[in-house]
């Protein structure tokens, strides 16, 4: 089989501009939960852009929370993706959820969620992420498996008995979206496609697939 002959026709749910809802947040929320009853696995699960302003960089990362103008997650402040969201705070979200044939795509700019609610959300892991959180310093270079398993073990005997603090190289991020798009895919490639782009109100346009 080539690459090139892999394909499949999309689906037959839809989305038509007399069912879409005015704000893109309430649209959104009405996706998310239509994708946990589906069931999707780990809709939360979305892919994260972002760049220093030359090279772009993307992986996935979980949504933590939805509040009335953010998406929230959380990550090691020394990652690349913090490194590089603190050079350029704009960034995008994409999530595919394959079996329903939809994509939702955010773009923004980013801030820092504050220490306090970080703690909170922190305090919340379980304690294996945790410990995990102190044991990894995100994306450095390391000698072997064995080296990160015996830094868990060592956080594990410090915090023995002892509430596991929030390390301060981790910490969390609110993407304030100025433009969503929400895909349907249909049949021959007619795909249903709408933008929300943020001016006074948000203005929505169906896009040519
Ligand atoms: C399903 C899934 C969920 C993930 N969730 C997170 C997350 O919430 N936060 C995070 O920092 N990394 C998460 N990761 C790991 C990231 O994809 C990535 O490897 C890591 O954050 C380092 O990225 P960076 O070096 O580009 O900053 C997740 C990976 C997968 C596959």
């Amino acid at each position: 089989m080539e690459i090139s002959d892999l394909r499949r026709e999309y689906s037959n749910l839809t989305l038509r501009r007399s069912s879409l809802l005015l704000n893109p947040f309430d649209q959104f929320r009405k996706w998310f939960n239509e994708a946990i009853e589906y069931p999707i696995l780990e809709p939360n699960a979305m892919q994260l852009a972002t760049t220093d302003c030359v090279t772009p960089s993307i992986r996935t990362v979980l949504l933590k929370g939805i509040e009335t103008d953010a998406f929230v997650f959380y990550t090691n402040l020394h990652s690349r993706k913090a490194l590089d969201l603190k050079r350029n705070n704009h960034a995008s979200l994409l999530f595919f959820w394959r079996e329903m044939d939809r994509q939702i795509i955010i773009e923004g700019t980013v801030e820092r969620v504050s220490n306090a609610d970080a703690e909170l959300y922190f305090a919340t892991r379980p304690r294996t992420s945790q410990i995990g959180a102190w044991s990894s310093h995100q994306g450095s270079s390391i000698d072997s498996r064995e080296t990160l398993e015996n830094k868990f073990k060592e956080f594990s005997e410090k915090f023995q008995g002892k509430k596991v603090p929030m390390p301060d190289f981790w910490g969390g991020f609110r993407l304030l979206p100025t433009r969503f798009e929400f895909w349907q895919g249909r049949p021959f490639r007619l795909h249903d496609r709408f933008s929300y782009t943020k001016d006074l109100d948000w203005k929505i346009e169906r896009l040519s697939p």
